[in-house]
């Protein structure tokens, strides 16, 4: 299935829309020049991270063994395929460019890297990490990248197509991450740990981008477009109920960055349990 096949399909399962197609963060106009060769390298940086972003993404498919059901199950198959499908637009997208992807940014590496552990990989994944996603493909790239130039229009298309089909795996990790929480209650704090963790590695990210020269009109925005980042993630994390209102003191949030680490040495070592053999007989409403 292509990304155009699942909007002809509809919504997945359960997914409830929670943000908008509009731009949260504005760029105020700011471009890069596709003829340039230094604009071109940094366009060629961000698409690089968003290619490798979307080969690990197809790995949301590993989530099948840990379906708690088949609702779950339907949404990550789906998923994975759409996860394919924009692996391959994105290919499409560099090759528009005449461009070569360079490898991945050790920042985008770690905030991507595999764990086996579902609540983890529910709200590292799922929830926060393809927020983030979005943030980069609607609000720098659809911004960002010249409409006055011939190519840009046919690959704004294919990146909007990807942001409806992103908006959709948000509001599934949303939702997956409230009924955890409902579960669980004790993940709260290892998860607010793992989001101020996460949070802390994003200005790594950005400094990249600088040492490729912060007088670019776009870069000299990118301070603001971290900052809100990660003000949504917070807001988000309110949101899911396991943010606390008021930012804790340190003690607090290192004691919480802790249990996050715990909670990640843990999904190195922990083996997900398959669920979908134990409950389909109920499932299918046959019991
Ligand atoms: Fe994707
Ligand atoms: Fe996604």
């Amino acid at each position: 299935m292509t990304a155009s096949d699942s909007q002809v399909e509809g919504r997945g399962p359960g997914a409830e829309i929670t943000r908008t197609g509009d731009p949260d963060y504005d760029f105020g106009g700011a471009c890069f020049d596709l003829q340039k060769h230094e604009d071109r390298e940094i366009v060629r940086f961000i698409l690089s991270q968003a290619l490798f972003g979307e080969a690990t993404g197809v790995y949301c498919g590993k989530s099948l063994y840990a379906a708690g059901s088949l609702e779950a199950a339907r949404f990550y198959v789906r998923q994975a395929k759409q996860e394919l499908s924009h692996l391959q637009l994105f290919a499409d997208i560099f090759r528009t460019l005449e461009m070569k992807p360079m490898p991945a940014h050790w920042v985008i590496k770690l905030l991507a890297a595999h764990n086996n552990y579902y609540p983890l990989k529910v709200l590292m994944e799922h929830a926060i990490g393809e927020g983030m996603v979005l943030d980069i493909f609607k609000d720098l790239l659809l911004q960002t990248l010249p409409d006055s130039d011939p190519r840009v229009p046919v690959i704004k298309k294919k990146l909007r197509l990807v942001c409806r089909e992103e908006e959709e795996h948000i509001a599934w990790g949303e939702k997956e991450t409230r009924r955890l929480l409902a579960e669980k209650p004790w993940l709260k704090t290892p998860y607010y740990g793992l989001l101020e963790l996460q949070m802390s590695v994003l200005p790594l990210l950005v400094r990249a981008f600088e040492k490729r020269g912060s007088d670019h009109p776009v870069l000299a925005h990118l301070p603001g477009f971290l900052a809100h980042v990660q003000r949504r993630v917070y807001e988000q994390g309110k949101r899911l109920g396991f943010v606390p209102e008021e930012r804790p003191g340190v003690a607090q949030r290192t004691a919480a960055m802790g249990l996050g680490i715990a909670m990640f040495a843990r999904s190195q070592i922990a083996r997900s349990e398959s669920k979908l053999e134990k409950i389909y007989i109920e499932e299918l409403g046959l019991g």
